[in-house]
């Protein structure tokens, strides 16, 4: 099994991968971010949506969005979400290798470092391909990552954040001569530990934007944060945005 098909993994660190925080933060972002403006009724596709934590804002902003996930547990808390906010969206479990719907998306989103997952290369560049022909001539990937640059301006120190009831240490390591990434995980709460390793790729924006070329996309650009910043020294993200010609 990879590790990102571990439903324990997802469900196990839910509550901290998906906090509240960041879906106050998901819901922030989709109402003021021009990387995120769409028209009323515009189908997005949410590659790698989890439990909804891009997929219902936006949903209520009146996009007609399509979650994709691996993850049953975590589509389950989508539809649960979407039913609590009293909006429709349309949930596939489905593999991001696999999922192709042809000329059907205006933009494709891939948020918070879904994208990059597999150790084959590949397979990285399969998801863009899928995601090339998924999206309308003229319709937009944007791809949001923890980039390569960020790490190594950063530092890797090990972070500790209090949690709900419990204490999460989080400990990042850089592999393979900077290509790729593994975040090791623990909590702490009620007198339990409990660990979890999560594996991505290590991408430059350079690189991004490559990968985003090769695969057939037209006008690449990268910014470093949802209000469209410069990809510059004070970057909080990387985010890459590409066009289907
Ligand atoms: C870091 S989470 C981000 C979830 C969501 N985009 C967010 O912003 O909260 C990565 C997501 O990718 C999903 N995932 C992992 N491997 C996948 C695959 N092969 N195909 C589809 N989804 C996958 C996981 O189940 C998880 O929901």
């Amino acid at each position: 099994m990879e590790w990102f098909e571990d439903e324990a993994l997802w469900t196990g660190f839910a509550e901290v991968m998906f906090s509240a925080g960041r879906a106050a933060e998901a819901e922030a972002r989709v109402s003021t971010s021009p990387l995120l403006r769409l028209p009323a009724g515009a189908p997005v596709l949410d590659l790698g949506c989890g439990p909804g934590t891009y997929t219902i804002p936006l949903a209520r902003r009146g996009a007609a969005v399509t979650g994709v996930d691996l993850s049953a547990a975590l589509l389950d808390r989508a539809a649960t979400a979407a039913s609590a906010a009293g909006v429709d969206i349309r949930l596939v479990r489905a593999d991001m290798r696999e999922f192709v719907e042809p000329d059907r998306y205006d933009l494709a989103i891939s948020m918070y470092t879904s994208f990059g997952l597999f150790a084959d290369h590949d397979q990285n560049m399969r998801v863009l391909r899928n995601v090339l022909t998924s999206l309308k001539p003229g319709g937009r990937a944007l791809i949001d990552l923890y980039g390569k640059e960020i790490a190594a301006r950063d530092g890797l120190a090990p972070k500790i954040v209090d949690v709900d009831g419990g204490t999460l240490l989080v400990r990042g390591t850089v592999l393979d001569g900077w290509t790729r990434f593994r975040d090791d995980f623990l909590l702490v709460r009620g007198g339990q530990a409990r660990t979890a390793v999560v594996e991505h790729a290590l991408y430059s924006a350079a690189e991004l934007k490559g990968m985003l070329r090769e695969a057939g996309f037209a006008d690449v650009d990268c910014f470093g944060g949802f209000d469209a910043e410069p990809f510059d020294n004070h970057a909080r993200r990387l985010i890459v945005r590409g066009r289907r010609g």
